[in-house]
């Protein structure tokens, strides 16, 4: 049963889009000029990712963008989210331009236009350029400032015609997940390496957020960072102070910095990891920013965990929570904590969710259709949580869902479905899903409200 949205809530401009990256549905790894990325390397590693899937065709993007695009006007989206791959871009990671690799971008945005679609481009979803990463990727200095290079050169290009940017999407998942957890590239599990990939990661958007401003002065810059809630898994002491640890590791660290308030004393102790620090680093990290952008799918909750690995705190799944096909608790009421967070405690004055979504196991039925009621209930709750936080004064301006189209979901592979879209990867074919039509519905409706 579909659930009733106060969307008129919402501000008349609010922005509706989708979002994608790159590698998840690209393709087309060797075409054009393109070198490989760490991720065409760990996919192609065995047993690093399920199945032994990889991004080599992915969802054909590179070649089926005209009618990806059709799909996007068919929800009547107004607003896309993609990334720029770094190694089509700037193969070698720094040095010379690779100028077909830009075109490709250039037709995809002028398309994007005519079709009534602002483009929002993160310059950086985790495919760093294989060269880099054999010169020590993340954990050296060397590839912040060329993160800057390669976005100088894509504003540079783009610039006369998107006006909203991201540096990054997620450095938290590049620094903890690929330098501690080792679940995602580069693969690594070494604490220092992780800190100094951190650090070189909030760097790297600093100088990049100045970089974007030089080369294109229209353009808005923006940061994506994902986030959980964190509570206690009860009220003793030692589980209260594990989840303070668990929200400076999640949340803290890779906001603090940005908001000019260094990174967290209490975190750098207990990381015992001396930062690679410069002076002028700081500033560059806390450049004012025209937007933040939250990627949100669940909350936390936690208990003391000693003996575990950093920061010594380990989630507990609680029972009978509803969970998505990730086996991610579904709560929407983290969304609207998370806004009001970044708008009461870090004063973000424009805000988008630059995802939101949820994986279920979908599959076409006879009748040509997929019925994805979870999906659109997930997002329905989701919705209905960006209206209670613009009411209690987030400052809202837009919507992107995760993810137009079923993808290549890293670790997991093509196992998970996120997409609005059903993707079958045998033949390429696209379905809007259920969940799809009723994001339509919520579009039209929300612009109905303010008609
Ligand atoms: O697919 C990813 C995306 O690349 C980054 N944010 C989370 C999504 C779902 O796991």
């Amino acid at each position: 049963m579909s659930e009733s949205l106060d969307l008129a809530a919402l501000p008349a401009d609010f922005t509706w889009g989708t979002a994608t990256s790159a590698y998840q549905i690209e393709g087309a790894v060797t075409e054009d000029g393109r070198a490989p990325s760490i991720w065409d390397t760990f996919s192609h590693t065995p047993g690093k990712v399920a199945n032994d899937d990889h991004g080599d065709v992915a969802c054909d993007h590179y070649h089926r963008w005209p009618e990806d695009i059709g799909l996007m006007k068919r929800l009547g989206a107004d607003a896309y989210r993609m990334s720029v791959a770094w190694p089509r871009v700037m193969p070698a990671g720094d040095g010379p331009v690779n100028a077909a690799g830009l075109d490709f971008y250039d037709r995809l945005v002028d398309a994007l236009l005519d079709a009534g679609i602002t483009p929002n481009v993160t310059l950086y979803h985790w495919d760093l350029p294989q060269a880099l990463q054999d010169r020590g990727g993340w954990t050296v200095r060397d590839t912040a400032e060329h993160l800057a290079d390669y976005a100088s050169a894509v504003a540079g290009r783009l610039g006369d015609r998107v006006t909203r940017w991201a540096t990054l999407n997620e450095p938290l998942c590049s620094g903890w997940i690929g330098h501690l957890e080792g679940r995602m590239a580069p693969g690594l599990t070494d604490l220092t390496a992780a800190v100094h990939a951190s650090y070189h990661l909030l760097l790297a958007h600093g100088l990049a957020t100045r970089a974007i401003r030089a080369a294109a002065p229209e353009a808005r810059v923006g940061l994506v960072t994902n986030h959980s809630t964190v509570e206690a898994a009860s009220s003793r002491p030692e589980d209260i102070a594990a989840a303070v640890r668990m929200d400076g590791h999640t949340n803290r660290w890779w906001l603090d910095p940005v908001y000019g308030r260094g990174f967290p004393a209490d975190m750098r102790e207990l990381y015992g990891v001396e930062l690679p620090e410069r002076s002028g680093d700081l500033d560059a990290i806390a450049a004012p920013l025209d937007w933040h952008g939250l990627n949100y799918y669940f909350p936390a909750t936690v208990t003391d965990d000693p003996q575990g690995p950093v920061p010594y705190a380990r989630e507990v799944r609680l029972p009978g929570v509803p969970r998505t096909g990730m086996d991610w608790q579904i709560d929407a009421g983290g969304l609207e904590s998370l806004l009001l967070r970044l708008t009461d405690d870090y004063g973000v004055r424009e805000l988008y969710v630059t995802e939101n979504g949820s994986a279920f196991p979908d599959t076409v039925s006879p009748d040509g259709a997929v019925h994805d009621p979870a999906r659109a209930r997930y997002l329905e709750q989701h919705v209905s949580a960006c209206v209670r936080a613009v009411r209690k004064g987030a400052p809202l301006a837009g919507y992107y869902a995760w993810s137009l189209l079923d993808n290549f979901e890293w670790a997991y592979g093509y196992d998970k479905r996120f997409g609005l879209v059903h993707v079958d990867y045998a033949t390429q074919a696209r379905t809007v899903k259920a969940s799809g039509l009723r994001y339509a519905e919520i579009i039209r409706a929300h612009r109905e409200s303010h008609a």
